[in-house]
């Protein structure tokens, strides 16, 4: 890698994906219920403001990308009307996450993931190949394994597509809305 010359300008990045927020009532219930894994398996819960579930994960882009980006999360929100998510399954990696997923992903939650995946792609984005495995993580720098197997469900009705900038702070990430828009809406001209 070359590096640049000292004092040299480096184009402003934004570390940034598509996601979605909990409305208030599910973000309680995922509060409660990442206390108790993170508690369990000797980890750390995520602040509650930070709980989410991440559709597609962009990365680094420079400031003049982000009105792409903004056009491909509009289009994609627009194609598709609310719906009921659930979450009901906990799960972990080996490296000391614990998080909440769904059985099988809901149909129009795959919709709304190929919808950003297309867009991002047919815009010259790196998208991931993996299979989306739709994930809300609830602890971190677990020690032990969670404690994986069904709970009870924590529901919302999924009505915005946010796109969401991380930034790292001392506490920890920080996330803020970039642009959000409302399914079903027409996008924005
Ligand atoms: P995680 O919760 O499993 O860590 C912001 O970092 C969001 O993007 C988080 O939801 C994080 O998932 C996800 N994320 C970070 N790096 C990623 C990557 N390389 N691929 C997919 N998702 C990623």
């Amino acid at each position: 890698m070359i590096s640049p010359e000292p004092g040299a300008a480096t184009a402003p990045e934004h570390r940034v994906f598509f996601a979605l927020w909990p409305d208030a009532p599910a973000r309680a219930a995922l509060v409660r219920l990442s206390r108790e894994v993170a508690h369990h398996a000797h980890g750390k819960a995520p602040r509650e403001d930070n709980l989410h579930l991440t559709l597609a994960f962009v990365g680094a882009v420079a400031d003049e990308r982000l009105a792409a980006l903004e056009r491909i999360g509009g289009e994609a929100a627009a194609g598709l009307a609310p719906f009921e998510l659930a979450l009901e399954r906990v799960g972990g990696t080996g490296y000391g996450i614990a998080w909440l997923s769904s059985d099988g992903v809901p149909p129009p939650l795959a919709a709304l993931h190929a919808a950003l995946t297309g867009g991002l792609s047919r815009a010259g984005f790196a998208i991931e190949r993996r299979m989306f495995r739709p994930h809300l993580t609830l602890a971190r720098h677990c020690a032990r394994a969670a404690q994986r197997g069904p709970v009870s469900p924590v529901r919302w009705t999924v009505e915005r597509l946010a796109l969401v900038e991380s930034t790292l702070a001392a506490g920890g990430s920080h996330y803020r809305d970039v642009a959000s828009w409302p399914l079903g809406a027409p996008p924005p001209r």
